[in-house]
């Protein structure tokens, strides 16, 4: 697939929720989590979020650490990388403070989506991907058209910064190149409360694998880094064992 090298970057809690059950804005790491965060960022010529992320924050997370935004410069990159909007329906309020944010807004979306943005301001461009109904709703992006699409406009490093629904449907159709996880010190419980990966899941024999490349603890909180295995079929899934 010709795409941007992609990696997702979350935080969630031992129990694997990225944010409770009212999806609130994931606010639960630590200082050290968020810098995490922003460097994960800072290498990147765009992120990608999902709308109900958006939604949940009303912002988006900018660089500010100084240094970053001269190792950026050295690289010439410009300050902020893109921010992707990812909303087959559109439907985000044009009042949320992100529309104020010093950074580049660009959507992502669905020929319906696209309607009431197009004549305005607040996206510089607005990518629109194929809109049938019929199909079904993590594919309403034709990912592999629209990654390539990226790639040409000039995105080499894209970070997918969640939530679940987004990640998942970008996993489904294997374009997703690593992962950083911190598993911070909680548990949200909850059965509605979203996990780094929603969509229908994988039975295990399906299931995607990892290599795992590094893990940090620092304080309370474990940095994994992962990256996903390209697998041919025949050797996807768990290992079997005997009980
Ligand atoms: N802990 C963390 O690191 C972290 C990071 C990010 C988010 N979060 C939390 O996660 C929650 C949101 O997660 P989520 O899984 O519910 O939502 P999400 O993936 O952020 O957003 C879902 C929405 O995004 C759009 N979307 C996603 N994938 C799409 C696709 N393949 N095609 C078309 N549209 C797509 C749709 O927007 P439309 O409805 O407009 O069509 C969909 O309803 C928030 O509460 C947030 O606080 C936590």
């Amino acid at each position: 697939m010709n795409k941007p090298q992609t990696t997702v970057v979350l935080a969630m809690t031992a129990d694997g929720k990225i944010t409770d059950r009212a999806s609130s804005p994931a606010r639960f790491g630590s200082k050290a989590d968020k810098l995490h965060l922003e460097k994960q960022i800072s290498f990147v010529d765009a992120v990608i979020f999902g709308a109900g992320t958006l939604r949940s924050y009303g912002t988006t997370l900018p660089i500010t650490n100084l240094e970053l935004l001269q190792a950026r410069q050295k690289r010439s990159q410009p300050p902020q990388p893109i921010q992707i909007v990812c909303s087959a329906s559109g439907k985000i309020n044009p009042q949320l403070r992100f529309f104020s944010q010093p950074v580049p807004r660009w959507l992502l979306t669905t020929a319906t989506g696209a309607k009431f943005w197009q004549e305005k301001t607040e996206f510089e461009q607005i990518l629109i991907s194929r809109d049938d109904r019929q199909t079904k709703y993590s594919q309403l992006i034709e990912w592999t058209a629209i990654l390539s699409q990226l790639k040409q406009l000039g995105i080499d490093k894209l970070a997918i910064l969640g939530g679940g629904k987004l990640v998942a449907s970008l996993l489904e159709v294997d374009a997703v190149d690593e992962f950083y996880l911190t598993i911070c010190p909680f548990i949200f419980g909850g059965q509605n409360a979203p996990t780094p990966v929603e969509g229908r899941g994988w039975l295990q024999q399906q299931g995607r694998q990892l290599e795992l490349i590094s893990v940090k603890q620092i304080d309370r909180e474990v940095f994994l880094h992962y990256k996903v295995k390209r697998v041919r079929n025949s050797e996807f899934g768990v290992q079997n064992y005997s009980l």
